[in-house]
């Protein structure tokens, strides 16, 4: 009878680990999944929804003056403001973890600035150089995201 007992109990315990295991693989997907999320310029200190994206893209520089960093400015978000909050998003990384915080550089190949950095293998180099060394003084984003629309052949 032993010899039948035993079985029962590993069959049962299998059975538990089972349904544990179907308890965690449905509690993962909300973690697992990618969900990108663009955002803009704001005070993200409290921000509890960007909690919820993957990953995040800040649309926030521009391409400036001789190939310089420029930024994403308005009337009321002058670019002493966007500098005093891109730290507010970066830092998300710290309340999320798995939050893959980006800041991405828009523009169209017909700006004058784009088109003056894209047209000499110097002028793009230097531009490059100077996104590295400002997206290194943003240590808690982990990239940037260039995002140019409207080239054309000779830009791309
Ligand atoms: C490279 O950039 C400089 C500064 O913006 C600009 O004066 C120059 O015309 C650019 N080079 C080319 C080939 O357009
Ligand atoms: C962002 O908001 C927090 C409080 O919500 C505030 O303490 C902080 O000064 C703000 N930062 C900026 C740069 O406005
Ligand atoms: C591509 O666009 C740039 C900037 O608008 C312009 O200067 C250049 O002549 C264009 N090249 C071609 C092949 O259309």
């Amino acid at each position: 009878m032993k010899s039948l007992v035993r079985p029962a109990r590993v069959t049962l315990l299998v059975a538990v680990t089972l349904s544990f295991g179907a308890l965690v693989v449905q509690a993962v997907p909300p973690k697992t999944e990618s969900r990108v999320c663009f955002a803009a310029v704001a005070n993200y200190s409290q921000n509890t929804a960007i909690g919820l994206c993957s990953h995040a893209v800040l649309q926030t520089l521009r391409v400036g003056p001789s190939g310089t960093v420029g930024y994403v400015t308005t009337a009321t978000t002058p670019q002493a403001t966007v500098l005093s909050l891109l730290p507010t998003y970066c830092n998300r990384r710290l309340a999320y973890p798995y939050l893959q915080p980006y800041l991405a550089v828009v523009g169209a190949g017909t700006d004058a600035t784009v088109a003056a950095m894209l047209s000499s293998a110097t002028n793009r180099t230097n531009f490059v150089k100077a996104l590295v060394s400002f997206v290194r003084s943003y240590p808690n984003c982990v990239g940037i995201l260039i995002d140019f629309s409207g080239l054309n052949a000779s830009q791309t």
